[in-house]
């Protein structure tokens, strides 16, 4: 049983664990867009794959899978989610399971302010928001809203574009000269990370690991430790399976004041997964024992507290590319 692994980019680690998990079982490929792309040259071998937006790039994908025989698939980055997802049937026809949430979920996580409309109406906490920027100068005036406030794309990732705002000028200034973008009120609180996993066969929460973040750093966790609340958990659990997720995700959750407010949700292994990993919540085997037919037994907050995470950097040397 051989894994795909798409856009694997830096995730060196994540490639690393797959390889793990699959050795005795199958291989494990990754792609990239670049030959630069460190990650892929951790896997038993790899495609160097044209954008994801380029023509006929979903049938060169489903052709490596054909060729290596390929019983899951997953992709690293936000971008690439909602094509697997819409492809997933023609996955499904050669045998090829993408692992995954459905379409629509890919497409609502990918807009902080379409999320934001469905955490609100669901009756969740989270940072209100608006688009609108009139109406957040209403909000302001009728005492509802103040500032500072974040200022971000709502199809932003990886902290690109993201201002903590002081005053109105800045506000217009912002917009003027950017679409797309959304005010949130500022989120005061202890920022947290989940790593969810969500059973494929049997559609349970099977399980979840918490970390407080510490630092971050160029958008990504840089210092982060374990903990366990099990009011979170089971704001997790609820959250997950009333919005309907599937496979791996990561939220990001703010614990204001002893409150939880869910911020957003990135359907994939988020760059701090490692984290969870080397705590003891082994994802990967979780997605071969699905692909194998079998259903996960629920294990929620299944690590050690106190388990601290930091980055650094290594290196990757190849010669001859
Ligand atoms: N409303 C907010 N209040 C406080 N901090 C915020 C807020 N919005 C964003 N941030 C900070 O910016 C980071 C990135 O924002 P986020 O909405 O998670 O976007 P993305 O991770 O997709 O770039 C957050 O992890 C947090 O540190
Ligand atoms: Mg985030």
């Amino acid at each position: 049983m051989n894994f795909l692994i798409l856009a694997a980019g830096t995730r060196n680690k994540v490639v690393q664990y797959f390889k793990r998990t699959f050795a005795g079982e199958g291989s494990v490929v990754a792609t990239d867009a670049s030959a630069l792309g460190p990650a892929i040259y951790d896997a038993d071998s790899y495609y160097i794959v044209p954008s994801i937006t380029a023509p006929g790039y979903i049938d060169m994908i489903l052709d490596i899978c054909k060729k290596e025989k390929i019983a899951g698939v997953l992709s690293l980055i936000d971008p690439e989610l909602s094509l697997l997802a819409q492809n997933e049937e023609k996955f499904a026809a050669i045998g090829t399971k993408v692992i995954g949430s459905s379409y629509e979920l890919c497409e609502m996580s990918l807009d902080k302010f379409r999320m934001y409309e469905w955490l609100k109406k669901h009756g969740y906490r989270t940072a209100r928001s608006w688009m609108d920027k009139e109406a957040f100068f209403r909000a302001v005036e009728a005492g509802e809203a103040s500032y500072p406030v974040f200022v971000k794309p709502a199809g932003g990732s990886a902290s690109i574009g993201i201002n903590k705002v002081y005053d109105a000028e800045t506000v217009e200034l912002l917009f003027a000269h950017e679409k797309g973008l959304m005010i949130q009120e500022f989120m005061n609180g202890q920022e947290i990370g989940a790593d969810v996993y969500i059973d494929l066969i049997s559609g349970e929460v099977v399980s979840i690991f918490t970390k407080k973040k510490i630092k971050m750093r160029a958008g990504e966790t840089d210092k982060a430790v374990s903990f366990k609340d099990p009011k979170l958990f089971a704001l997790i659990e609820k959250f997950v399976l009333e919005a309907g997720y599937r496979g791996q995700i990561d939220i990001d959750i703010f614990d204001i004041g002893g409150e939880y407010y869910i911020s957003e949700v990135n359907p994939r292994f988020g760059g701090g997964y490692p984290h969870a990993y080397e705590a003891g919540c082994d994802h990967m085997t979780l997605i071969l024992n699905n692909l194998r037919g079998t259903a996960n037994v629920k294990n929620i907050g299944a690590y050690e507290e106190g388990v601290y995470m930091m980055k650094y950097n290594e290196v990757k040397i190849v010669k001859g590319i």
